[in-house]
């Protein structure tokens, strides 16, 4: 249940006018003593809110926080119930697993501020600190076969880039399968973990894991990840946003997903072609579970029906179909 402070919250970012302590004390359901301590811890936090005789409280400006209201504020207000925001966990899709295996429902929703144990593909890290990225997990009840969960990925990306398109008016592309990319650097990763049921192969519960970096800078980046990885804002001059209103278009957008899954094919299909910037490069490819370190290289030519990757490798006239968890692919841009 959304607290007293994060209804108030949603209460002043959705309205340009005052709102009389009376007023949000009858619509939230509780004292006006109550009202005043959200008043107080909501400053706190840092929002600026003017309080005039007569008059009530308005919000004149905002922190860029991850807070439930904030992000409530933008959804319908029963949305908030299932959406579980913290300040710190070891990983979101942990997290959200505890919960799915509890029985949580379809469209639970786990967001943090940092992680300390974020996971990456490939039992790699993800880098999580405090106070500028996105750690958001969405559970999906699918009811499809294992053999689709990589689709759902992609899916996801779309959901991403469209996101990034409609909070801040920003392009990105997909390279694929997942990475998502701004001026050819990661700026979010995505990494779906599944339940089976062991009789049907049917997914059980599907966690799908989005990293976002939005507000990071250059020197929050290690050495190793200085080439290839960057956040939103360092793509865009240092400019600071607002993570609260990408996360809420996220959520909406992965609501669409899961309302669409897997009628949708064809129109998330369409999409990712369009977001994927992969065909017409060159690419290496690595099998994943050989341990492969040369890698085949050759060209990437386009996205197949089951969202494969087309290629044709150099000294062959036949093309492959690369699909994802079997290889992986380096060789795009800044990104190697
Ligand atoms: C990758 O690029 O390798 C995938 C990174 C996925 C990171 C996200 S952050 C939210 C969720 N929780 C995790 O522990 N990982 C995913």
């Amino acid at each position: 249940m959304p607290s007293v402070k994060d209804r108030f919250l949603s209460m002043l970012i959705n309205s340009t006018d005052y709102i009389s302590g009376e007023n949000a004390s009858k619509e939230l359901g509780v004292s006006r003593a109550a009202v005043n301590s959200a008043v107080m811890s909501l400053r706190n936090d840092g929002y600026g809110i003017d309080s005039a005789t007569n008059r009530g409280y308005l919000l004149t400006s905002r922190p860029d926080r991850l807070d439930c209201g904030s992000i409530g504020a933008k959804l319908s207000p029963s949305r908030m119930e299932t959406l579980t925001v913290l300040t710190e966990v070891d990983s979101t899709n942990n997290y959200c697993k505890d919960l799915a295996r509890k029985g949580a429902p379809e469209g639970t929703v786990v967001i943090s501020d940092s992680q300390t144990g974020g996971k990456g593909r490939r039992g790699r890290s993800f880098l999580s600190p405090p106070g500028c990225g996105i750690y958001l997990s969405y559970l999906l009840r699918p009811r499809t076969g294992i053999e689709r969960i990589s689709e759902i990925t992609c899916w996801a990306a779309v959901s991403v880039c469209e996101a990034i398109k409609e909070a801040y008016g920003l392009d990105s592309g997909i390279k694929w399968v997942n990475d998502i990319l701004m001026n050819r650097m990661k700026i979010c990763g995505i990494l779906t973990e599944a339940s089976v049921e062991a009789e049907s192969g049917a997914i059980d519960s599907c966690i799908i894991g989005i990293g976002i970096n939005v507000n990071e800078k250059r020197s929050d980046f290690p050495e190793e990840l200085s080439k290839t990885a960057s956040s939103i804002s360092i793509e865009n001059g240092g400019k600071t946003f607002m993570r609260s209103d990408l996360a809420a278009v996220l959520i909406r957008r992965l609501d669409e997903l899961a309302g669409g899954w897997p009628s949708l094919h064809e129109d998330y299909l369409e999409a990712y072609r369009s977001f994927c910037v992969t065909p017409g490069n060159r690419i290496t490819a690595f099998t994943t579970m050989s341990g492969d370190s040369e890698g085949r290289s050759g060209e990437a030519l386009s996205i197949g029906d089951d969202f494969s990757l087309e290629v044709r490798f150099d000294g062959k006239n036949d093309t492959e179909s690369l699909k994802s968890g079997e290889v992986s692919v380096r060789g795009l841009y800044g990104y190697t």
